[in-house]
């Protein structure tokens, strides 16, 4: 703990007397009744994935001013960073927030590879962390914790089903194309554990690096090993691009594509005729039938003139999170336990729809199959009820 923290702190120049000053505040209790909360917000602003972190920090805000902007009667204040999808300075950037700003909690990001350092950081410095995307199966698995809640999904959670999904279509061989780091990884082997098991065959996995949009020999080599299908994990400005050289290669006509729902949500309206006919399975569809999306979908947007998409309902959840936590301990963020059973007990009416926590912080969720069609999102079905992460390795310690 102490080894970052001084680090970081030797970095901004600010020594000892930081450490005095902070050793002569007021107990914490005291701090909780009078200060503003200070939630430090990490996602990217900038970059493949800039939309999303927009979409998720305007519902998060949205539905904390639905709340009446206070948590547990408490006022706050959100100090953002712009953690540009960029994995080297993640722990320094959660280590700003954390140390120099002396946030009280870290919310963040989309990135699995900024993720699992904004959780080092944050398990050195003994804070909670809510991560409102990012899929790292390792989070809520071997490197689980007591302070490290999601409210999104696990890379494996809505890849697995559609496997299955391409089996029962009627293919028997697939081609893998994903970015190459942890989500892509996690996001293909969630695929494989199904589609193999089905008796599908994986052909080939080509694994362009991360943010990279040179699509093309990719592309070739697809055209050539002439699968009957092919699986990618693609999100933001990479996935629309994709969608995009997947048609102009010709290929779109003649071999099926899946992938999560990321490949499709939040630029299939872009995409145009790119994303037609694509199956994506995840665990939000836009027009699901329920008064809580629908009421959500108008008032995302009001707020932003936007359209919600999957990272705007995580946003918006994640608001819900920490209203039902913090309105648990009436603001008292140091009161660390009866927090934490109030977060592990959290049941949210989500967009998506109802879901709780699993014991490794994972929700536990339908995964939706759906399809682009006529220009837009159609809901096809559940693909798989109430999926949980096998959390497997995590022991709460
Ligand atoms: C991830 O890095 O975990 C991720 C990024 C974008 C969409 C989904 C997952």
């Amino acid at each position: 703990m102490q080894r970052n923290r001084r680090t970081f702190l030797k970095q901004a120049g600010a020594g000892a007397a930081v450490l005095a000053a902070a050793s002569a505040l007021p107990t914490r209790f005291a701090v909780a009744q009078k200060a503003k909360l200070k939630l430090g917000l990490m996602l990217p602003y900038t970059g493949t994935y800039a939309a999303l972190g927009h979409n998720i920090t305007d519902a998060m805000n949205l539905r904390l001013a639905e709340a009446g902007n206070k948590l547990g009667g408490r006022e706050y204040e959100i100090v953002k960073l712009d953690d540009e999808s960029a994995p080297p300075k993640g722990k320094d950037n959660a280590a700003r927030l954390l140390v120099r700003d002396k946030c009280d909690l870290l919310i963040g990001t989309v990135h699995s590879g900024v993720a699992i350092a904004m959780a080092q950081v944050a398990k050195e410095e003994n804070k909670f962390l809510v991560i409102p995307n990012a899929g790292a199966v390792q989070l809520t698995r071997q490197n689980c914790s007591p302070k490290l809640f999601r409210t999104s999904f696990s890379n494996w959670q809505p890849a697995y089903p559609s496997g299955d999904v391409a089996l029962k279509d009627g293919h028997k061989t697939a081609v893998i194309m994903t970015w190459k780091y942890p989500a892509g990884f996690e996001s293909a082997g969630g695929f494989k554990d199904s589609f193999v098991k089905g008796g599908g065959k994986i052909i080939k996995e080509i694994l362009p690096d991360f943010p990279s949009v040179e699509f093309q020999a990719g592309l070739t080599e697809i055209a050539s090993l002439k699968p009957d299908c092919v699986y990618v994990f693609f999100a933001g400005a990479g996935a629309l691009k994709f969608m995009k050289d997947y048609e102009a290669a010709g290929l779109k006509a003649s071999i099926q594509l899946y992938g999560p729902g990321f490949l499709t949500d939040g630029v299939y309206k872009q995409a145009g005729s790119a994303a037609e006919g694509i199956k994506t399975t995840l665990h939000y569809a836009d027009d699901l039938d329920t008064p809580v999306n629908k009421k959500f979908r108008a008032a995302f947007k009001k707020a932003t003139t936007r359209e919600a998409d999957v990272y705007a309902v995580q946003g918006y959840d994640t608001g819900t999170f920490l209203i039902q936590g913090l309105d648990a301990v009436k603001g008292d963020i140091s009161a660390e336990k009866p927090l934490i059973k109030a977060w592990e007990g959290v049941k949210i009416d989500s967009p998506r729809g109802i879901f709780t926590l699993s014991w490794s912080h994972e929700p536990i969720q339908d995964i939706y199959l759906r399809q682009i069609y006529s220009g837009d999102e159609k809901l096809l079905g559940v693909a798989h009820k109430a999926l949980a992460d096998s959390g497997s390795g995590c022991v709460m310690a």
